[in-house]
């Protein structure tokens, strides 16, 4: 891309994530390096404090109810569109600035839907210049150099890629816009869980390291084996534990809630290769454990939005060859998310209220014993359903080849609890 400087920019959402998108690009601007010339918001009416908070009047940004008018009164005037807006109107959107030939910075899940998926990579093949999608980690220097030796054999082959991850959620953040942890939304695909939203970046994470043809590559699953959970007033899951192989052979565990009952983010990423045990908790420790020497930090940086953008905006500028995730890059992602359910057996089991209670100061719900069901799911691949945990409940298996079926299965997967 020809960059202009300042590049002309349109933020698409003002509240939620949208409004870490504009103080990052408040920020970007009072260095010189963007101009933001639109933002909307159907809400709009309804943010006041955060408009006022960015300085849109002083800055001149001007705002609009709905993204067509944003688009229409700024076309032949952007540099770069921005897409911080609930997942159902992400596919809409990235056609739109595709079709006007403007750069697109997608937040992440671009959708959840396979088959919308695929056409948003349709689209994506007459992009002027590739979308970038909001996966905060992989662009991580040390991350990339982590992969490198990977690569290059220096752990030996890997067996195992697993992730454990509790980070409560309270009620509040369910109840917080109508496709929270919702499984459809005016009957089209959405699948929001712990997984598809919050944790995405680490099921991302895990397919990146697994991917071992090249740097770029992200593996693509093959089989799963899931049991689901549902322990909030919500119709999607919130707490998932599933098992399965890679097509390239890897294993991969995940056990994911929501439910659990520390404020306390826990999430751990383990590699597990014929010679060394790669740890990386909180997203930024990681430590390399070997099995005839002294453990190795191997410490990584902290995602943020910030940089994400910076490296988009670096490779619009031609100083980077690649953005840090395209759109096909994400197809991985979107598959395993659909194998969540699609290998769900019965699908998604409510929590019965004997195992469930809350946590006194935030009133999240908790899942008894959640813990020691992720972690002995990840060491020994035992599911709740085996483990003894009164509320286990078995779940199913299946294999990408079922991925037609994903809508159907999912109005068999049940409701709202
Ligand atoms: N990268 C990250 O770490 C991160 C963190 C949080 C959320 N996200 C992603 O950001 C996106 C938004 O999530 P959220 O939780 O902020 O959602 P949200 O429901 O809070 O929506 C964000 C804003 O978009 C607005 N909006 C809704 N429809 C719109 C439309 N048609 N046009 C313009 N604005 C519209 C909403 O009114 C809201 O102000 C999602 O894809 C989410 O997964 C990413």
């Amino acid at each position: 891309m020809n960059q202009k400087s300042p590049l002309r920019v349109a933020i698409a959402g003002i509240g939620g994530f949208g409004s870490s998108h504009h103080a990052v690009f408040s920020g970007l601007e009072a260095q010189g390096r963007v101009r933001v010339v639109a933002t909307c918001d159907p809400a709009q009416d309804r943010l006041g404090e955060i408009c006022a908070r960015h300085r849109f009047s002083e800055r001149g940004v001007r705002v609009y109810a709905g993204f067509e008018e944003m688009m229409a009164a700024h076309a032949g005037q952007l540099d770069l569109g921005v897409v911080a807006t609930p997942p159902h109107c992400h596919a809409g959107m990235h056609q739109a600035l595709v079709e006007a030939g403007i750069p697109c910075y997608l937040e992440k899940p671009p959708t959840l839907d396979p088959e919308e998926f695929e056409r948003m990579v349709e689209v994506e093949s007459h992009a002027a210049s590739p979308t970038n999608v909001g996966f905060c980690f992989v662009h991580d220097h040390a991350r990339l150099a982590l992969k490198q030796r990977i690569l290059d054999g220096e752990f030996g082959a890997l067996q195992r890629s697993t992730f454990l991850g509790l980070v409560q959620r309270t009620p509040g953040y369910f109840q917080r816009s109508r496709w929270a942890a919702r499984l459809l939304l005016d009957g089209k695909l959405l699948l929001d869980s712990c997984l598809g939203n919050a944790m995405s970046h680490y099921v991302n994470n895990l397919l990146f390291f697994s991917g071992l043809d090249s740097l770029a590559e992200r593996a693509r699953p093959l089989s799963a084996s899931c049991e689901l959970y549902r322990a909030n007033e919500i119709e999607g899951t919130d707490t998932i534990f599933v098992s399965g192989v890679l097509r390239n052979g890897v294993e991969f565990r995940m056990a994911a809630s929501h439910a659990c009952p520390s404020a306390t983010q826990l999430t751990e990423e383990v590699m597990v290769f014929d010679r060394a045990t790669i740890i990386i908790r909180g997203g930024t420790g990681g430590v390399i454990q070997w099995g005839d020497r002294a453990p190795e930090e191997a410490p990584l940086s902290t995602p943020a939005l910030s940089s994400c953008m910076d490296e988009y905006l670096a490779f619009l500028g031609g100083r980077l060859p690649r953005p840090p995730q395209t759109l096909e890059e994400c197809r991985g992602f979107v598959e395993m998310n659909a194998l969540f359910y699609l290998a769900s057996g019965p699908g998604i089991h409510n929590v019965p209220d004997r195992a469930r209670s809350r946590n006194p100061e935030t009133q999240a719900v908790v899942i008894t014993g959640i813990e020691e069901a992720g972690r002995t799911f990840l060491a020994q691949g035992t599911f709740p359903s085996q483990a003894g945990h009164s509320w286990g409940r078995r779940g199913g298996a299946a294999s990408v080849e079922a991925l037609p079926d994903l809508l159907s299965r999912i109005q068999h997967c049940g409701t709202q609890r």
